[in-house]
């Protein structure tokens, strides 16, 4: 047989199927389902066996064979031929199981086999071991045993790209939650700074999911906000003063009034917010749509459905809806909270006051939703009521 008949033959063919399957499998499930949907036919076996290791015990973890094999039961390393495989890291070929005392002969007389291969998975260091089994007794072939070598060794490398991509996935999770932590940090540095308490960022995050939650369900929202986004709101509204962290103390903690030129200052905020998050962006070389809609909403979240907000002076729909959200739950808290220069305003009134700014400081359409669901701000705020 020429060479480019065996290339093409189907076992070849079978073989790189396999192989290219076993490359794409994104866990050991599927390393193991590739195994029991071809190994055997390609074999030329009555049976297959995936066998993993567990601790010292062998787990008989999948099958495919012409009748039950040990699926799910688990056997002690030294009594079974599969541990012998992996102990000793290498094939174990078996012409007659009834003439060799490395089988447990009890285990096998329930079943029909009386020869075998068992090649362990990832030599260095087996993991597990791949068996083929017949019901008669003789040697198999250097091919066969070739053939379930090759697979064990696909299935190794399998199980190795496997346990790679979860360890990525693992790290990924883990810079997720040091990006929640730094968030938490860069929100309670700007809290120290201010004279707005900690709980106002705690509340104001709460009052954006509410009322992002309550638009859902509303055009011209619906488009706008999904779970994520009302997920990543949530969790970048803690940053929208962040840029309070540029402003002078001496106009940041004045009690009282700013006058005019010191609130000009003061709104550089916005400006400052939308910087600091941009140079975040700049040093992790990327965006995320977390730090876009912190930016964002940092940025906006002082500007006017009428245009007479700052610091762009946008109008309407122009307003990010981050930014739109972020307004409404930010001034609520406002005036429903005691200031040293301040007394606290009752709920309704506070409520009666920015209805009557819808279209001119507020996007009416959400004007028209927080007036639904206002009780759940004064929920909100009591929960997370500043210390007396
Ligand atoms: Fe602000
Ligand atoms: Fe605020």
């Amino acid at each position: 047989m020429g060479a480019s008949a065996t290339l093409h033959s189907p076992a070849a063919d079978g073989m790189e199927d396999l192989i290219l399957r076993m490359s794409m499998a994104r866990g050991l499930d599927e390393i193991m389902a590739v195994v029991r949907q071809s190994a055997r036919s390609l074999i030329g076996a009555d049976g297959v066996t995936f066998v993993l290791r567990d601790n010292d015990k062998c787990h008989y973890a999948d099958e495919d064979a012409i009748s039950p094999l040990w699926k799910g039961q688990r056997f002690p390393m030294e009594t079974c031929i599969s541990g012998w495989a992996m102990k000793h890291a290498r094939a174990a070929v078996i012409e007659d199981i009834y003439q060799d005392d490395r089988i447990p002969h009890a285990a096998y007389r329930p079943t029909f086999v009386k020869s075998l291969v068992m090649v362990p998975v990832r030599e260095e260091d087996p993991v597990g071991a791949i068996g083929a089994y017949w019901a008669r007794a003789g040697r198999p072939s250097e091919e066969t045993i070739r053939l379930v070598q090759r697979i064990a060794h696909s299935a190794a490398v399998a199980m190795t790209n496997v346990a790679l991509i979860n360890s990525l996935a693992a790290a990924r999770e883990e810079a997720a939650r040091a990006r929640d932590a730094m968030i938490l940090a860069m929100a309670s540095l700007a809290e120290t700074r201010d004279t707005e308490t900690g709980n106002h960022i705690r509340r104001t995050q709460h009052y954006v999911r509410a009322l992002a939650e309550a638009l859902k369900d509303y055009e011209p929202y619906s488009g706008l906000l999904d779970d994520d986004v009302i997920d990543l709101l949530y969790k970048s509204a803690p940053l929208h003063d962040i840029g309070k962290v540029g402003i002078p103390d001496s106009i940041l903690l004045k009690p009282g009034r700013l006058e005019p030129e010191e609130y000009e200052v003061m709104k550089t905020h916005a400006e400052l917010g939308r910087a600091a998050i941009a140079t975040a962006e700049r040093y992790m070389g990327s965006t995320t749509p977390f730090l876009s809609l912190a930016k964002e909403i940092a940025h906006t979240h002082h500007e006017k459905w009428n245009g007479t907000g700052y610091p762009q002076g946008l109008k309407g729909e122009d307003i990010p809806i981050g930014g739109r959200i972020m307004a409404i739950a930010d001034v609520y808290d406002a005036l429903v909270s005691e200031r040293i220069y301040k007394p606290a305003m009752p709920h309704d009134e506070a409520v009666g006051l920015i209805l009557r700014e819808a279209g001119r400081h507020f996007d009416p359409g959400l004007i028209e939703v927080f007036a639904r669901i206002a009780p759940k701000f004064k929920e909100i705020h009591c929960q997370f009521a500043d210390a007396a």
